[in-house]
């Protein structure tokens, strides 16, 4: 008989998190960790990168923390080699890392091209270098790993945005652009490293609750078939089965956890 529990099993296993001190990326490396992977939180802010590793350890988990900038993009090929040394072999990536510039969610008409550019350079650029630096390392040491960006909604199917009515919020162009962006790269890696036994996947979340505008609350959920916004620890839990032997045929995909958003 198959145990199918030990395929969720992460004993044994190494993974990384950027961005791990995040709303989504915290809730992801407690799972992790919690499934018995010794985790590492890859975040530029430090205070609470290790706040947050403290206070997992401090629950019996093996989650440490080192602080990384994922927008410093001609450092991360030379840090992420290093990393590896200290830190090998790591099976398992979860890139949740959010960086953005000072006026992300100003409107279309009113984002200067610079900030654009930045943007793509912070996000689409920096998951590019990420990815490849970490497949190119599993691949140099024979690791079968599984690496997982973060997408979203919005980089697979247009905006609706009547959800924002009545409220100052909106997306950016740049959001949609650069998830779908990723959202190809993670398709062509997956295809690229496939035969090195390298599963690529991109989990797409919906809009996860954090406190926002109680208007957005209400017409984002209305417009969502579950009727409510999403939780971090839903995304959690789908970042955990691809990231463990439960998902070992699945790469390439892209992975919604959206409450039914792109269904309809
Ligand atoms: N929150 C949502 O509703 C939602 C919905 C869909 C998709 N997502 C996606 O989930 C991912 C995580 O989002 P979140 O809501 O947890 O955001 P967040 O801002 O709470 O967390 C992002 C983390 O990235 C870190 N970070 C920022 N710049 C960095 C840099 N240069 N280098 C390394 N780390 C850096 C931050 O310090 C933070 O800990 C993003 O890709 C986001 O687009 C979020």
């Amino acid at each position: 008989m198959i145990d199918y529990m030990k395929k969720f099993s992460l004993k044994g296993k190494t993974s990384v998190v950027f961005g791990g001190a995040g709303l989504i990326g915290r809730e992801i490396t407690s799972a992790l960790a919690q499934a018995g992977a010794k985790t590492l939180i890859l975040d530029v802010k430090s205070s609470r990168g290790k706040e947050t590793a403290s206070e997992l350890k401090g629950r019996g988990l093996d989650v440490g923390f080192t602080a990384f900038d994922v927008s410093k993009l001609k450092g991360i090929e030379a840090g992420l080699k290093r990393l590896w040394k200290d830190f090998s072999p790591i099976d398992i990536v979860v890139n949740s890392s959010y960086p953005r510039t000072a006026d992300w969610g100003a409107k279309c008409g009113d984002v200067p091209l610079q900030s654009w550019r930045k943007n793509v350079d912070m996000q689409l650029n920096s998951a590019f270098a990420v990815s490849r630096a970490m497949a190119e390392l599993m691949k140099e040491n024979r690791v079968k790993g599984s690496i997982i960006n973060i997408g979203s909604i919005y980089g697979i199917v247009g905006n609706d945005f009547t959800v924002y009515e009545g409220t100052k919020m909106t997306s950016p162009a740049a959001y949609s652009a650069i998830k779908a962006g990723i959202t190809g790269l993670t398709r062509y890696m997956a295809s690229y490293y496939g035969g090195d036994g390298i599963r690529f996947n991109i989990l797409c979340p919906g809009g996860i609750f954090d406190k926002q505008n109680p208007g957005f609350v209400k017409n984002y959920s209305k417009r969502t078939p579950l009727k409510r916004m999403g939780r971090p620890d839903e995304v959690a839990s789908a970042a955990l089965f691809l990231a463990s032997d439960a998902s070992s045929y699945i790469t390439g995909t892209a992975f919604m956890v959206d409450g039914g958003w792109t269904a309809v």
